[in-house]
């Protein structure tokens, strides 16, 4: 029998009670019942978030919070800033670009975080450019860019907004929407919020409201003028997913009353430390040394190794399942989870697993090493 473990940074394993809080019967969205479940859910995503403001949510996967943080915050022949160091910085590019907004790419090396002083150069040159679109954990590379530093140049305009794709990011370290000065911030369920891929959450600052009223983009499901109507009367305008609520719920209460917050963020980096500490000491080189996302690490398939002959081991052979890497690094490197529901006995045998597998394809290291390192470090 293998037992099968999931550590991909999204969609990460769900505790039993999301789940069983997942199966109560369904509600009418419309009727009386609804309204407390929603209250709960707005109000938990709030504090999860750290902003007074609006939290939408839409069942949808993160990409369409990220879709409607474009097409209802720009207009067509709008200028755009976009820090591309990864897949999903990629995305912020192509989505633009799918409604007519003229883009500027800051090209990063992936692995690396960009440097704060490139955008306000950017922004210098081109005094036209309405909004900066940033990963805050580009889960594609596991680095983090510097969002505070570069809130604090995007806000010197008053007429510019900063939008964070923060889906790897809340939820995972202090990202204080508010204090910061972060315009939108996009998350989704399926990440460090322990739960099933389906839901997209989007916070608005009132800067951010005062964009959407002016946009011309065209967009129907993704209204967000719509949803910040509903949103008072705890509404939303198309029909929620009132499972995915009952579980959302449930996972607030236990990362925000159970945990708590602050906690949350120290378990997710003390694993994600220990895992780079085991990693080093197995030999194999970080993606990202410099600017490391808690949420995940990455780490390069070693020299003469094959990378999806490793990853498939690890999957078939051992029951693990990480992530490959993403468009140009593709069989090159191997992700694994650190947000969500893991604990360090799940780390520490994911790194043994990692071995064994290095082992099994023909890489030679001193077997345990890694396990040994993460060990020592996940022991108090
Ligand atoms: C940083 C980041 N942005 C965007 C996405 C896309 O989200 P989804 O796959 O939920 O649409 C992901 C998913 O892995 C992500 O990690």
């Amino acid at each position: 029998m293998l037992k099968t473990r999931l550590f991909t940074p999204g969609p990460v394993p769900v505790p039993d009670r999301v789940r069983l809080a997942m199966a109560q019967p369904i509600l009418h969205h419309r009727a009386a019942d609804f309204i407390p479940l929603f209250r709960a859910c707005r109000e938990g995503l709030q504090r999860i978030y750290q902003t007074q403001g609006p939290v939408l949510l839409f069942a949808a996967s993160g990409t369409g919070a990220m879709d409607a943080a474009v097409s209802n915050l720009l207009s067509p022949g709008d200028h755009a800033l976009v820090v591309r160091g990864g897949k999903f910085g990629e995305r912020w590019d192509e989505i633009c670009r799918a409604y007519g907004v003229r883009t500027t790419c800051l090209d990063v090396e992936w692995g690396t975080a960009v440097d704060p002083a490139r955008v306000a150069d950017a922004l210098a040159q081109a005094p036209d450019i309405k909004a900066v679109y940033v990963q805050a954990s580009e889960t594609s590379t596991a680095a983090c860019h510097p969002v505070r530093e570069i809130a604090e140049i995007v806000r010197e305009s008053d007429e510019r907004l900063l939008v964070v794709d923060a889906i790897t990011a809340i939820g995972v370290y202090d990202l204080p929407m508010d204090a910061w000065g972060l315009d939108a911030v996009v998350s989704g369920s399926q990440k460090a919020f322990m739960m099933p891929p389906g839901l997209a959450f989007l916070g608005l600052s009132e800067r951010a409201q005062r964009f959407v009223e002016r946009s011309t983009c065209p967009h129907y499901y993704f209204n967000l003028k719509k949803e910040l109507k509903a949103l008072p009367t705890d509404q939303t305008s198309w029909t929620p997913a009132v499972s995915l609520l009952f579980g959302l719920v449930e996972t607030l209460r236990i990362i925000l009353d159970e945990v708590g917050l602050e906690e949350t963020w120290r378990r997710t980096e003390k694993l994600a430390q220990a895992t780079r500490e085991a990693m080093r000491a197995i030999g194999l080189e970080l993606l990202a040394p410099d600017a490391p996302s808690p949420a995940c690490t990455a780490v390069r398939v070693p020299e003469g190794v094959d990378g999806p002959a490793l990853r498939t081991h690890l999957r078939d052979q051992l029951g693990f399942t990480l992530a490959d890497g993403q468009g140009k690094l593709k069989g090159k490197i191997l992700r694994l989870a650190h947000l969500g529901y893991y604990d360090r006995f799940d780390t520490i045998a994911c790194i043994a697993a990692i071995e064994m597998a290095l082992a099994a394809v023909g890489y030679v290291h001193k077997l345990g090493e890694g396990a040994r390192t993460a060990t020592e470090l996940l022991r108090d």
